[in-house]
């Protein structure tokens, strides 16, 4: 199954039934992991790497992976570049095969906004990519980036947005943040439906470590046809590693490195199967 680009996922979900899962990645294990989970589920994949995280995984060199993954997975898998905010970053992900980017303006004005991000618009169709953009402020801190407050995205501005970005996805902002949460987050369900009542291009919910099952199947159910999870990958092969080094101490590396793989298997699939994607490669 040849690599995919992120629209041709996202489109194909019409009938609210359903979210991609795009999970974000940081080694060879977890991109092998998640393509396991995803064949094993037949369903369909985005991977995943935040600008946030590069200094410990160079997009140099695990880009070309990642996209080395996509194209040998048996179902159809996006690679991604997550949370892009500088156009060096997001040049080398279209440089090296990725098939869409994110750029994340939602520290800027509204204006400068949107003319940064159809700047990235104009450079990555060039390469035939997507890009998915950001309105609103999703809360926390993605990577080593300074927390940040939640900002509600306002329908008015995500319209305007997407009209004159002509984004592929707009990541909008509803009460999730990145990272686990100090309290169980309250999601504005009402403020989606009103998005995706106007908004054309599909939504996507970033911060999904830590929200429920219920809260999951009422965003896809009102609209959201992407979910990014990353802490709940990292934290769940953290802990099934320290586990592995307790009850087996004699452990090798080898050892580590297929926990990782089986780890983050685990958590993809827990999610996917929230997500509805069985069978929906
Ligand atoms: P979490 O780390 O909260 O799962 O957020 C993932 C995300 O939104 C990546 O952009």
């Amino acid at each position: 199954m040849p690599l995919v680009k992120l629209s041709e996922l996202l489109n194909d979900v019409t009938d609210n039934t359903y979210a991609v899962g795009s999970f974000n990645v940081s080694n060879m294990e977890m991109a092998m992991g998640a393509v396991q989970a995803a064949e094993e589920l037949n369903a369909p994949l985005i991977l995943q790497i935040a600008e946030g995280r590069l200094k410990y995984s160079p997009l140099e060199i695990l880009g070309p992976m990642m996209v080395a993954a996509a194209r040998q997975a048996k179902v159809p898998t996006a690679v991604h570049l997550d949370h892009g905010f500088t156009l060096e970053t997001i040049q080398l992900a279209l440089d090296v095969g990725f098939t869409s980017v994110m750029f994340d303006g939602s520290k800027y004005s509204l204006k400068e906004n949107i003319e940064k991000t159809k700047a990235v618009k104009a450079l990555a169709s060039r390469y035939g990519a997507d890009v998915e953009g950001e309105i609103g402020r999703v809360g926390g801190a993605e990577g080593d980036y300074k927390s940040v407050d939640i900002l509600l995205t306002s329908v008015a501005e995500a319209v305007q947005f997407a009209e004159e970005t002509g984004v592929d996805a707009l990541a909008i902002a509803i009460g999730t943040a990145h990272g686990n949460y100090k309290e169980q987050p309250k999601l504005n369900i009402e403020r989606l439906k009103e998005i995706a009542a106007v908004v054309k291009c599909p939504l996507v919910l970033h911060g999904g470590t830590g929200l429920t099952d219920a809260d999951f199947k009422n965003c896809l159910a009102n609209g959201i046809k992407k979910i990014n999870i990353a802490t709940a990958s990292y934290d769940h092969i953290a802990k099934r590693v320290k586990l592995l080094l307790k009850t087996k101490p004699e452990a090798n590396y080898f050892d580590l490195s297929h926990e990782t793989v089986a780890a983050a298997c685990e958590n993809i699939e827990h999610h996917m199967l929230i997500f509805g994607l069985k069978d929906k490669a």
